[in-house]
Parts: C-alpha cells; sequence; structure tokens
C-alpha cells in the first residue's frame, strides 16, 4: 500500500433485505426466526420493521406495549417523517430497541435482538415521500436519488457496526421504502410460496431489483462527488415457505413450482420452511419466534436452524467473494 493510503475501512456487519411484492408469504415468519436463530448463535442481530402491518414489531412486543412504548417515538415512521431531502433530522440509531423476552430467552449465548419498530401509520409513507420528489418523469430526479439512499447512508452510522446482521422486513410491494431498503442491502432473500404466480411474480421482481441497481449505480456516477456510494447487492436466494411434505419431500405439486424458478435461474434455498398452522399462528406467544419456542429436537427447530445455517453459508461465501 502507497504511503500515506489508508487501509479500506471493512464494515463486518451485512445488511439483509428480506422482499417480496406479495404479502402473505412469509417474509416476516422467515425475518423473525432467522434472526432469533443467528442471535442464539451469539451473532449481534438489528431486525428493522418496514412494514406498515408492523407484523414483526408484534412478534416482539405486545399491541398494548407498541402503543404506550413505542409508538410515540420509538419507530421508523418518526425517521420517514423527519427526512428533508434525503437527510433525516432523527438518528436511526435513537429508535432501536431491545425487546425483553426474545432477549432472555437468548440465555448466555452472547447474541443480541435489537429492532426498529414499525407504525401502523406508516401506510401513507410511500405516496408522501414519492410526493416530496415529484417530477416521476425524470430519470435523473437528484431529490429520488437522495431519498433512495437515505437508509443506507443511516445505517452507515458507525453505531450500526456492532452488529453482525441487519435484517430488513420490508412491505409487501416495491415502492420507495422497499427500494431504499434495497439499495442499502449487501443481501436480498426473497421468501416465497410455491404457487404460480409467486413464480411469476419472483422474475419481476428480480428484474425489478436489476434495474433499480443500476439506475442507482448511474446517478452514483453522475454524482461522484457526494457520499453515495456503488451498490450491488446479491440476490441470496429463494426461500420457499409454507411447503407440505410428503414422505420428506415437498409435494409434487409444489415441487412443480420450485424447479420452475430453479431453472429461471434464480438460486433457491435447499432448505424449505414447512407449512405448520399451529407453530406459526398468530399473535405469537410470549415475543419468541418458533425456533425460541419449540424444542431443540422438533422439526421445525431443526428446519429453522438448518436453514439459518444454509444462509450463514451462502451470506459469508458470497461476501468473502465481494
Ligand atoms: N410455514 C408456515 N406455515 C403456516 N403458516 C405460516 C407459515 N409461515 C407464515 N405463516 C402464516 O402466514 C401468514 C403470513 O405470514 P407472514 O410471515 O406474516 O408473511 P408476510 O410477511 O410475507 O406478509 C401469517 O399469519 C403467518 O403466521
Ligand atoms: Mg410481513
Amino acid at each position: 500500500m502507497a504511503n500515506g493510503e489508508r487501509a479500506p475501512t471493512i464494515r463486518s456487519v451485512q445488511v439483509v433485505a428480506v422482499i417480496n411484492y406479495k404479502g402473505g408469504v412469509g417474509k416476516t415468519t422467515l425475518t423473525a426466526n432467522l434472526g432469533a436463530e443467528l442471535a442464539r448463535r451469539g451473532q449481534r442481530v438489528l431486525l428493522i420493521d418496514l412494514d406498515p402491518q408492523s407484523s414483526l414489531t408484534f412478534c416482539f412486543y405486545h399491541p398494548d406495549e407498541w402503543r404506550t412504548e413505542l409508538r410515540q417515538e420509538r419507530t421508523v415512521k418518526r425517521w420517514f417523517d423527519s427526512l428533508e431531502d434525503g437527510v433525516a433530522g432523527v438518528a436511526l440509531t435513537d429508535l432501536v430497541v431491545h425487546p425483553g423476552p426474545v432477549n432472555a430467552a437468548l440465555g448466555d449465548s452472547g447474541g443480541q435482538l435489537d429492532l426498529i419498530a414499525s407504525h401502523l401509520m406508516l401506510i401513507d409513507v410511500d405516496f408522501r415521500l414519492a410526493a416530496t420528489v415529484g417530477g416521476g418523469a425524470d430519470p435523473h430526479n437528484p431529490a429520488l436519488f437522495r431519498l433512495h439512499g437515505a437508509l443506507s447512508a443511516a445505517l452507515h452510522a458507525s453505531e450500526f457496526d456492532s452488529y453482525d446482521w441487519v435484517l430488513i422486513d420490508c412491505p409487501p410491494n416495491f415502492g420507495v421504502v422497499t427500494q431504499s431498503a434495497v439499495i442499502a442491502s449487501d443481501h436480498i432473500v426473497i421468501p416465497a410460496k410455491a404457487d404460480y404466480l409467486s413464480t411469476l411474480g419472483i422474475e419481476y421482481l428480480y428484474g425489478h431489483v436489476a434495474d433499480l441497481v443500476s439506475r442507482y449505480n448511474d446517478e452514483v456516477r453522475r454524482h461522484s462527488r457526494n457520499r453515495h456510494r456503488r451498490i450491488d447487492p446479491n440476490v441470496a436466494g429463494v426461500v420457499f415457505t409454507m411447503i407440505q411434505f410428503h414422505t420428506g419431500r415437498p409435494i409434487s405439486a409444489l415441487q412443480y413450482y420450485i424447479d420452475q424458478v430453479r431453472e429461471l435461474g434464480v438460486p433457491v434455498f435447499t432448505t424449505y420452511m414447512r407449512e405448520n398452522n399451529t407453530l406459526y399462528a398468530r399473535p405469537v406467544p410470549r415475543g419468541l419466534p418458533a425456533v425460541l419456542r419449540e424444542r431443540v429436537t422438533s422439526q421445525i427447530s431443526i428446519e429453522l436452524r438448518t436453514l439459518a445455517s444454509e444462509f450463514l453459508n451462502i451470506l459469508n461465501a458470497e461476501g468473502a467473494a465481494a
């Protein structure tokens, strides 16, 4: 290294966006269980709930607690509301909360599970943000560019370096909020059901992500002197959810769609999340995702742990290759 050149700062925190523009495909269930399992293994995990339905938030807080403790001051809505031309007036770090029951259940693993909660009134944020940037027809809208990069910039605050993983649970659409999460991410995970519409949707979603990344990087090039950085999120793969098994394999009607997605060239996790209407039913008892609630020997625990191991293998390999 030449004299005076500084070594690049290597951030060990990995940001993962969990996306699918369909609702009810298991995004939140996957985010909560993966986060809990990584924390159980001693990792420091931050979950960010960007969905106005707030299901991830309610995995860890009772709605009454949310109302009294979080609603006013401690939700991501406050951060979005404070955005002025892509710069937030509120520090994202001020919104981080530390849910009690789940952290108590981690025991002495050394892991940690934090959350930035959502707000039921986040529903209009996409419309409001779109209105503030205006100029829908302008491909080089600088206000939209700054808005797109806002979450990424916020997550680059040094306080977030203390985490190993940031998992972002996205709303079921590809609006500005989801786009800003994709731009903030190192990796993308796509939970999906194995059915016709989901298969179709994955192809579109892939296209949308690729298009967003290339448009954003074009803008980074145009604004080369500002603080925005080039992005290159990896699609880690599709996690098939709500799978019914027969003799140890997905039933053939579902296997057909899994194969279809593979044939598209989309990476697919080899571990599936099986359908289980009792365990994944809401509300989540005691604020604990299934992976922390179940006996370690239960089929669901084993499956979720295998999934977390596969997630770590894939993402760590991607991180090493980057
Ligand atoms: N593997 C599963 N088996 C059965 N029900 C599930 C499973 N995963 C999720 N669910 C249920 O399906 C609904 C949608 O799941 P959720 O994770 O909230 O999806 P999304 O975040 O994509 O909207 C929830 O009621 C959840 O409890
Ligand atoms: Mg959800």
